[in-house]
């Protein structure tokens, strides 16, 4: 049994917590036996020998291995009912770990591109939402831009995303971070903001602080997805502390893409000490090894959290999330 400082079992701790969880892109979600059944539904081929072979395959370095196995997984997801379920088997795992609130990613061009029509992918996701909400779980969408694709392409997502704009609170960035940096995208997020969309991007994951600075100053983003490399520059620290800025900070995620060499060299505490406002977040569960409960008595563990800290981040995810 994992026990904290005070004699608290971790688990059962965290299990307590009621919690938002608004790190999740929900293809990330996407576990190998959903893959593997999809993938014979819909006569989608696998580079895989057997659900086991698909899980041995996730043993990443870096941010741009991981991404090319998740653009490759979601090729099984088609039809309406494959989005839904993907998400309904999502917020009913979140809800086991007394998640109550979810803001969650989706990667609408990844799939458009395959030819699948979005409104497969909003109908589907919608429905479980509606499902997730009559249980009591509070649920938005957040479309994220993919950051390797252009300018361009990413209006033409947002303009093709306009008839489902009650489906969805935000627009978030992510893909390749190192190379495209946010300034890349400022006409399209001020179009966003036009539109009464709330900011988000991922920054600092691979990429240096100035990324973070231009996500905030440029893109006008109230939140960063990950952050951990504000840690290289006092200034952004300051900036960061003063404006209450949230980070979505992932341990689990930042172990399996060697942003950390181990889970006890996690940022988390350092920017918990540094009054920074950090929440604990899954990202890629399926892919990474653990839902939101994991990632905190993972980090916990590691960084032997006491049971204030633990308070805090779940509390700290309300103060982030864009809805009450
Ligand atoms: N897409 C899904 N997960 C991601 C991550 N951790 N960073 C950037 N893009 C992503
Ligand atoms: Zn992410």
């Amino acid at each position: 049994m994992v026990r904290a400082s005070r004699g608290v079992d971790y688990a059962e701790f965290v299990q307590g917590l009621p919690k938002a969880e608004l790190h999740i892109h929900i293809e990330g979600s996407l576990e190998p036996e959903m893959m593997w059944k999809l993938a014979e539904r819909n006569g989608t081929s696998l580079p895989y020998e057997s659900v086991d072979a698909i899980r041995q395959a996730y043993d990443f370095t870096c941010l741009q291995d991981f991404l090319d196995l998740y653009y490759a997984g979601m090729q099984v997801l088609e039809e309406e009912r494959d989005f839904f379920e993907l998400a309904d088997a999502y917020f009913q795992r979140a809800e086991r770990d007394n998640v109550r609130r979810v803001e969650c990613f989706f990667d609408p061009q990844a799939h458009v591109a395959r030819g699948v029509p979005l409104a497969h992918v909003m109908d589907g996701l919608s429905r479980a939402a509606r499902k997730a909400r009559e249980r009591g779980v509070r649920v938005s969408f957040i479309v994220c831009f993919l950051r390797h694709l252009s300018e361009r392409e990413a209006f033409r997502i947002l303009e093709e995303a306009m008839p489902y704009r009650s489906e969805f609170i935000g627009v978030g960035l992510d893909s390749s971070e190192l190379g495209n940096p946010p300034s890349k995208f400022e006409r399209v997020f001020a179009a966003a903001r036009d539109e009464g969309l709330r900011l988000t991007a991922h920054a600092g994951e691979e990429g240096p602080p100035s990324y973070i600075w231009e996500a905030l100053d440029v893109l006008g983003v109230e939140r960063i997805d990950h952050g951990n490399r504000a840690l290289e520059d006092a200034a952004l620290v300051s900036r960061l502390r003063r404006d209450q800025v949230p980070l979505t900070v992932c341990p689990l995620s930042n172990l399996k893409l060697a942003v950390v060499e181990d889970l006890a060299g996690h940022p988390l505490k350092r920017m918990l000490d540094l009054g920074l406002l950090v929440t604990v977040n899954s990202d890629d569960p399926a892919y990474f090894g653990g839902y939101v409960n994991a990632n905190f008595t993972r980090v916990a563990n590691a960084l032997d959290l006491t049971p204030s800290d633990l308070t805090a981040l779940a509390d700290n995810s309300f103060v982030a999330a864009f809805r009450d």
